[in-house]
């Protein structure tokens, strides 16, 4: 293989522009070129291509967002424009593809494998850290720590006035931001959608709480779950205490990468890269008890990625 295409897709995350860094690097170390394409799925239909070399990637390890810009695109979802971005792909030289992003990402990674046998390879970029086969995706643990010191700030107010804050974080259909935030942050309860949860439960909790002198508490509720402003409307109503909301919103996916994210987006970057190069297809890399892994798209998407039970418990056991 003498060239290969590299993209970022769906929502971006921090590390992403370090993965990019290794994918180039350790393609160009086998003697291989790289092409970017600019705005993920839909910048490969659209030819926006961007010859990467060693220097065009200098400097990035330290930024958030992606160099190659990101985009959820429509016309992929097609047939027609998935055939379009092969043919755009094959005019470019590219024998392969690199692709960063999330499930639907690596979802249509898998469907350029397996509709055209187009050389594929996945690497994981959400902070929402919900795909199989790997024990982090790049970028969830940058989230973590935004959500983390966003926690910290409220819990200084929450304590001095005697409220009750309720704290959205995001993480789409799963709770893996909100258990970590919430075990970090010494939360006093945490609402996930995987789990179902009791508001009245809570609200005695919280009563029981401040009958034994604890004045102050912090609520983290996944978006996946319910919205924070509901769930302070109800614990307001049904406990009296004072209580205020806020959601954190997309100040969770920006800023610079923790040295965690930018090590594992290195490592999967070069990996994915290396495993493309030597003939492996239609697999994402990852990191198993910090171990790389590769796994095919096929089994990764197709496995739901369960939340830690120990750590469930552990936030309940910590809360009390
Ligand atoms: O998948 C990453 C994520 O930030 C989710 O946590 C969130 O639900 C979603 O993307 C938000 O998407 P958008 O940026 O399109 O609003």
């Amino acid at each position: 293989m003498d060239r290969i295409a590299v993209i970022t897709s769906g929502g971006d995350a921090p590390g992403m522009n370090a993965a990019i860094r290794a994918v180039v690097r350790a393609a160009i170390g086998r003697g291989a070129a790289v092409v970017g394409f600019h705005h993920g799925y839909e910048g490969i239909i659209k030819n926006e291509a961007e010859p990467l070399d060693s220097k065009s990637v200098g400097g990035i390890i330290t930024t958030g967002g992606t160099i190659l810009r990101t985009a959820r695109s429509k016309d992929f979802m097609e047939r027609v424009g998935r055939e379009k971005a092969i043919e755009v792909l094959r005019e470019n030289g590219c024998e392969g593809i690199v692709v960063i992003g999330g499930d639907g990402s690596l979802t249509g990674a898998l469907k350029l494998h397996e509709e055209f046998q187009f050389p594929v390879m996945g690497v994981p970029g959400s902070i929402d850290n919900d795909i199989s086969g790997t024990d982090y995706s790049i970028g969830f643990d940058t989230a973590v720590n935004a959500a983390l010191d966003a926690v910290d700030r409220v819990r200084d107010t929450a304590y001095s006035h005697e409220r009750v804050f309720v704290i959205e974080v995001m993480g789409r259909r799963n709770g893996f931001i909100a258990l970590e935030a919430a075990l970090a942050g010494g939360a006093e309860a945490v609402l996930i959608p995987e789990i179902p949860y009791s508001l009245l439960e809570i609200c005695d909790q919280l009563r029981d709480q401040a009958a034994k002198g604890k004045r102050s508490s912090i609520i983290i509720v996944a978006e996946g779950a319910a919205k924070a402003g509901d769930i302070k409307d109800f614990i307001q109503k049904n406990t009296g205490f004072e209580a205020r909301f806020l959601v954190l919103g997309h100040m969770q996916r920006g800023g610079s990468p923790t040295a965690f994210d930018r090590v594992l987006a290195l490592r999967l970057g070069a990996y994915a890269t290396n495993r493309l190069l030597s003939g492996y297809r239609g697999e994402m890399a990852g990191v198993d008890g910090n171990k790389l892994v590769s796994h095919p798209l096929s089994y990764v998407l197709s496995t739901e990625r369960m939340v830690d039970p120990e750590k469930l418990l552990l936030a309940e056991v910590m809360a009390q």
